[in-house]
């Protein structure tokens, strides 16, 4: 039977998902039901009571890096290989689709979500996104972006409203999307749960209908994320295909309704409905799906690529020289002469950098989380990891091999180093602890210690799904560990674990920082093997890490306490700020060490104009990569708003010692467009454009002129000249011209919005979209007491275990309308609406019209199964 001729009821059924993964198929027209699991960076397959939390059991799979490490690799082929791993993984444990990769534009370091995100930058973003979503589909498995859009908080993470500009929007937090969905083509996309301009993400008609489908031309399944659909007739009409996880037969009901009394029209039903048939036919796992574990090769296969996936995306940060006659003394002393091997990169000796680690160095192992890993973040993404490492072990492993391993340049029985002894040097829950310190320190200052290996970051209970960290700080306990084991005088090489950018106060104390973001299961030894050479880091920052918190474009309005998240700081985010604004960081945007040296010469334009060309040189006598980045700025004479440079391509490129080569970075789509919102489109604008490249968007050695004329060869939708004689951007936009944003007035903000900006006001009366955290000021006692009562008990257990209570916490985000969207049809909205009552302190009638209510919502739904049964 074909899907058209199926009831109204059975098609709108189709629409809304059968349990917490499932989707709901139907028999007659041979439509498959399909598996949905998280996502992004390992598969978490629940067979028991399911939850999208990360809190129940799910079965074991390969933790791989998050996003926010692996971005740090600029190489969507990596991600791509990641991606391949994560499909297969996924088809295996019978997973239809992976939800997955995440991308929504790090506004704030502060975002609980960062570590699962990519970059500040779209394009860097929409690239390694698509890279993965390739990797996925490979296997027959649909990839799922997310959060489609304008997701950048978790605070209310389920009623805010991200008040935004529609070129902001457009430039910044949509094209990665855009990349994403054009270069991958995925099977399907989730929608964000926040509003955007006031209309949910799921039924927004501009943003499914206009840009998504119309203008990107997406075929797949729109997914709204759980709990995040609001109105199912709204979400049918603007595009949105399935509504998870289980609103049991309420949407259905809805539907029905809708297009009985001519409000819906049934076409629109069979076009969602046909999406999500196609995903099921799509992604048929031909009998494989074993509900079983993994293969142990594959898992051990898919280990080493986690590793290898660990070692291109970590970022060394600092790397200096330093005094220690021990260390140089000690050092040739084990290897009888000059023990430094040639992969410094520079003269041999004490001056020589501290990292990678010398022959025979003597290291003492500082850290809890050195000991005791961490290497992803809390909530939905949570794997069930196959296998566990930790640095002190690998570290140990490696002193006792007998011999060197090859790559290192020199021979002998001396170990590339040795572990003197390990201190846990903090309390991992933050409280100060001066007994840990002085018993770090006091190992530290042996005479047989040459190295301080500090291991530090943030916590398990720092960086969440649905809580927002609170400070840009490590834990002061570490802080003042790092600070304690500097004045011993012994160097001190960081490996910092995070999934963000965090404050680092030691900073100029230290003689070496590596930056492992949450680097998976192998990240202990990928680590390792990067701090003794065996691996070269290649890997730069894809989010700017500013000095302090403060000097953030948007640490004055982050996160939004209430309904609306005004975007104040319109396309000023990261690098775009403070390259425009001036304001100094601590490390740039795109920047990165190698144990190689890099250099650029020779830029220009290629030959058929098509992009630019540059030589890039390894002048060192070591094998390694670097991340080569073009950065565009508009024609000085421009009549558009714009920041000072922005990146438009990048090049991993890989050179062995002394080698050179010509990398061509070929302009696109993106390259030169803005978007012009008095004419919906996006043009170009003809002039002389700057064009740089370098290895970050601060150092960019090479600059050169192009001019971009109408007739551009490089496929742009639209090309126009640009706007006539003298043109300026509008003096109205004020701070914005030249990216002071932290002072932006209301005035200023209007005319870059183009409207008028509601300040937001504390809401009196609360609605089905607010939080239930909203209602401790309520004027009902219930209800006071209900959302006073979470909020203490969410406060008890962070206390108690050192983790949020993300239970709670989501209860308390959630606001009352996404009970009818969770409860498997236990809630319907009216009985959304009697709660409601309650909140605003009509507790007796709010009681009565529930208990009524939940009558009659039992008896159609019994109506309704009764008829889906006969059909
Ligand atoms: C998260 C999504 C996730 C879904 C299913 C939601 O709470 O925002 O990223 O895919 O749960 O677990």
């Amino acid at each position: 039977m074909e899907l058209e001729e199926l009831s109204v009821a059975e098609k709108a059924a189709m629409l809304s998902g059968g349990s917490e993964w499932d989707s709901r198929g139907n028999d007659r027209a041979g439509i498959p039901s399909f598996v949905m699991s998280d996502g992004p960076h390992g598969v978490r397959r629940q067979l028991g009571a399911g939850d999208h939390l990360g809190l129940g059991a799910s079965k074991p799979a390969t933790c791989f890096p998050t996003a926010g490490t692996v971005a740090g690799s600029w190489d969507p082929s990596l991600a791509e290989e990641m991606g391949e791993a994560l499909g297969h993984e996924a088809h295996d444990l019978d997973v239809n689709v992976l939800l997955g990769p995440g991308l929504n534009i790090k506004r704030n370091p502060l975002c609980g979500r960062n570590f699962e995100y990519y970059s500040e930058d779209p394009v860097v973003a929409g690239r390694m996104a698509a890279g993965l979503i390739r990797g996925i589909q490979s296997n027959g498995v649909a990839a799922c972006p997310k959060h489609f859009a304008v997701n950048s908080q978790e605070l209310r993470r389920q009623a805010s409203n991200s008040v935004i500009d529609e070129r902001t929007m457009r430039e910044i937090y949509l094209t990665g999307f855009e990349i994403a969905v054009r270069e991958a083509r995925p099977m399907t996309i989730m929608t964000s749960y926040n509003q955007i301009n006031g209309v949910y993400a799921h039924e927004n008609k501009h943003l499914l209908g206009d840009i998504l489908r119309d203008e990107w031309g997406f075929r797949g399944m729109v997914v709204s994320d759980w709990g995040g659909s609001d109105s199912a007739v709204a979400a049918v009409k603007a595009g949105g295909s399935l509504e998870m996880p289980s609103p049991g037969y309420t949407s259905v009901r809805e539907l029905v309704a809708a297009v009985k009394a001519g409000t819906l029209a049934e076409a629109d039903l069979d076009a969602r409905a046909r999406e999500v048939a196609a995903v099921a036919r799509a992604t048929r796992l031909d009998g494989v799906g074993r509900d079983d574990l993994l293969d142990d090769a594959v898992a051990a296969e898919h280990h080493e690529i986690a590793r290898r996936v660990a070692e291109g995306s970590m970022v060394l940060l600092k790397n200096e020289a330093t005094e220690s006659a021990t260390l140089a003394s000690v050092a040739a002393a084990l290897a009888g002469g000059d023990a430094r091997p040639s992969v410094f990169g520079a003269p041999h000796g004490v001056s020589a950098p501290i990292l990678p680690l010398g022959v025979g160095t003597r290291v003492a192992v500082i850290g809890d989380m050195a000991k005791t890993p961490r290497f992803q973040g809390s909530g939905s993404s949570k794997v069930n990891a196959t296998r566990e490492e930790n640095i002190l072990d690998e570290m140990r492993k490696l002193a006792s091999a007998s011999t060197l391993s090859a790559g290192f340049g020199s021979a002998g029985a001396v170990p590339p180093v040795t572990v003197t002894g390990y201190a846990a040097g903090y309390d991992r829950q933050g409280a100060a602890n001066p007994a840990l310190i002085d018993e770090a320190v006091a190992l530290v200052s042996r005479d047989d210690v040459d190295v301080a290996l500090a291991v530090v970051g943030l916590d398990e209970r720092s960086e969440s799904e649905g809580l927002d960290r609170s400070t840009m700080a490590i834990p002061q306990a570490q802080n003042d560990l790092v600070a304690a084991l500097a004045a011993t005088g012994k160097p001190v090489v960081v490996v910092l674990v995070a999934g963000s950018p965090v404050e680092l106060p030691w900073c100029d104390d230290v003689a070496a920082i590596l930056y492992v973001g949450l680097s998976g299961q192998a990240g202990a030894s990928a680590t390792v093997r990067a701090l003794t050479g065996k691996v070269n880091p290649s890997g730069h920052l894809a989010e700017t890490w500013p000095v302090r918190y403060d000097d953030c474009p948007s640490a004055g309005w982050y996160p939004a306490a209430g309904r609306d998240a005004i975007y104040r700081e319109g396309p000023f985010v990261g690098y775009r700020y403070y390259e425009t604004s001036g304001v100094p960081v601590r490390f740039p945007f795109g920047y990165g060490l190698s144990y190689s040296r890099f250099t650029l010469a020779d830029f220009a334009p290629a030959a058929d104009g098509s992009g630019v060309e540059v030589t890039v040189t390894n002048d060192s006598d070591v094998p390694g990569a670097t991340v080569v980045q073009l950065y565009v700025s508009g024609p000085s004479r421009s009549g558009v708003l714009r920041p000072a440079r922005e990146l438009k391509g990048f090049a991993k490129v890989a050179l062995g010692a002394g080698e050179s080569r010509r990398v061509r970075i070929a302009f696109d789509r993106y390259t030169f467009r803005h978007f012009d919102v008095a004419a919906d489109s996006w043009r170009v604008e003809a002039g002389e454009w700057t064009l740089a490249v370098g290895f970050d968007a601060e150092t960019l050695p090479l600059t050169m002129t192009y001019t971009v004329t109408v007739a551009a060869p490089f496929g742009m939708p639209v090309v126009d000249p640009a706007p006539a004689g003298d043109a300026a951007p509008d003096p109205a936009l004020g701070h914005y011209l030249t990216g002071d944003v932290t002072h932006v007035t209301d005035a200023e903000m209007r005319a870059l919005f183009g409207r008028e900006v509601i300040a937001p006001g504390k809401p009196t009366v609360f609605g089905v979209n607010d939080p239930i955290s909203s209602w401790s000021g309520s004027r009902g006692f219930v209800a006071r007491t209900i959302a006073r009562t979470l909020e203490r008990r969410e406060a008890k257990v962070r206390e108690k275990t050192g983790a949020p209570d993300l239970n709670t916490l989501f209860i308390l985000n959630m606001p009352p309308r996404a009970m009818a969207k969770m409860t498997a049809g236990m809630v319907d909205s009216a009985m959304v609406d009697a709660i409601v009552a309650i909140g605003n302190g009509r507790t007796f009638r709010g009681a009565c019209t529930l208990a009524a209510a939940h009558f009659r919502n039992r008896s159609a739904n019994k109506r309704i199964a009764k008829e889906l049964d006969h059909e």
